[in-house]
């Protein structure tokens, strides 16, 4: 169905918990965040209705998101409701990747089209500090299992953070020689933990295109601009929403994991769908997707979430 300024909105983002095991510099505060109650969060039953509530609006695309999803319990069987709704959704997930390893064949043979995999370094030094204690190999292990599992396209989604893996920008387009692994750098955005952080820490999608000498643009996909280099059988991908405005293409809506829709990202406008069934759902979430705001802009306090990162899932 359409929003109030025609866009036509097919993808819904499940932020199935705000729970993650790790807790990156920019997006979690260092003393983690307080549990949630369990009666608060939507069951597994509760996201399966809205995606069927969804469906019927017309969304043809999910993508399970967090904290870091892979932590739900359940988070399988989900999948394979979903699945069973249509099995042309195309399902997504975005994950750490550090839990991956062991369960990335049931979630191909669960239905998962698509996984993107948040790495934002390949030191492990830098790794354990960005994540505050993880180890990159975890993550190195979950591309691999991910591969052998037979999941084509998979993306590899880096947060630049100047003066900690900057450095690594050409390390990571190394990557994509011999694998066909897609990369998507992505601007920093100051919400969450880091609204607060100074301008420094922040990259600008031309300064990431100046490492893109000899590539080539080759489609500009969703929300990135995609390249690719002489040679390569990966792509890259810069993801500029601090430079480039998405919203007039924005196709997107988020639920939360206690069961909030947010038409965006970036405002504090949520739904309660919580506690609603068959109509009643269906009806509110063709209120959310009408009442989508036209556009954002970063730095009005009136238009920037209160909530962290875990909680919208990017
Ligand atoms: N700006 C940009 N990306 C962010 N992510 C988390 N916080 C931010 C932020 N402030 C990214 C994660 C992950 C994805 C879900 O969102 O690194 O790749
Ligand atoms: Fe977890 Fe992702 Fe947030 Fe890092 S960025 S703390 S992996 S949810």
């Amino acid at each position: 169905m359409k929003d109030n300024y025609g866009r036509k909105i097919q993808y819904l983002r499940l932020s199935v918990t705000d729970l993650c095991n790790y807790r990156c510099i920019y997006c979690m505060p260092e003393t983690g965040i307080q549990k949630k109650a369990h009666d608060d969060i939507l069951s597994i039953e509760e996201f399966t209705e809205i995606v069927r509530a969804a469906h019927s609006l017309g969304i043809r695309k999910i993508r399970l998101t967090g904290g870091e999803p892979l932590v739900r319990k359940g988070v399988i069987t989900l999948c394979r409701n979903i699945k069973a709704i249509d099995r042309d959704i195309e399902l997504g997930i975005t994950t750490n990747g550090s839990l991956l390893a062991p369960i990335a064949k049931e979630l191909k043979d669960a239905g998962v089209d698509r996984l993107n995999i948040s790495l934002d370094t390949l030191n492990r030094d830098t790794f354990r500090s960005i994540t505050r204690g993880g180890a990159l190999q975890d993550v190195l292990n979950g591309i691999i299992a991910a591969q052998q599992a037979g999941f084509e396209k998979l993306k590899i989604n880096t947060v630049l953070l100047a003066g900690i893996n900057d450095g690594e920008l050409l390390d990571f387009i190394r990557l994509t020689k011999d694998a066909p692994l897609h990369l998507r750098f992505i601007e920093l955005m100051p919400i969450g933990v880091a609204k607060h952080w100074k301008a420094d820490r922040f990259m600008t999608a031309a300064s990431i295109e100046g490492y893109l000498q000899n590539a080539e643009l080759k489609a500009i996909d969703g929300v990135a601009r995609v390249y690719a280099m002489p040679g390569h059988q990966g792509t890259i991908g810069i993801i500029g929403p601090m430079s480039h405005s998405f919203c007039p293409t924005c196709n997107k809506i988020r639920v939360t994991p206690d069961g909030k829709l947010k038409p965006c990202l970036h405002s504090d406008q949520e739904i309660d769908l919580k506690g609603l069934r068959d109509k009643a759902l269906i009806q509110a979430l063709a209120d959310g997707i009408r009442q989508k705001p036209e556009s954002h802009r970063f730095g009005e306090a009136s238009d920037s979430t209160a909530r962290f990162m875990n909680e919208i899932g990017g």
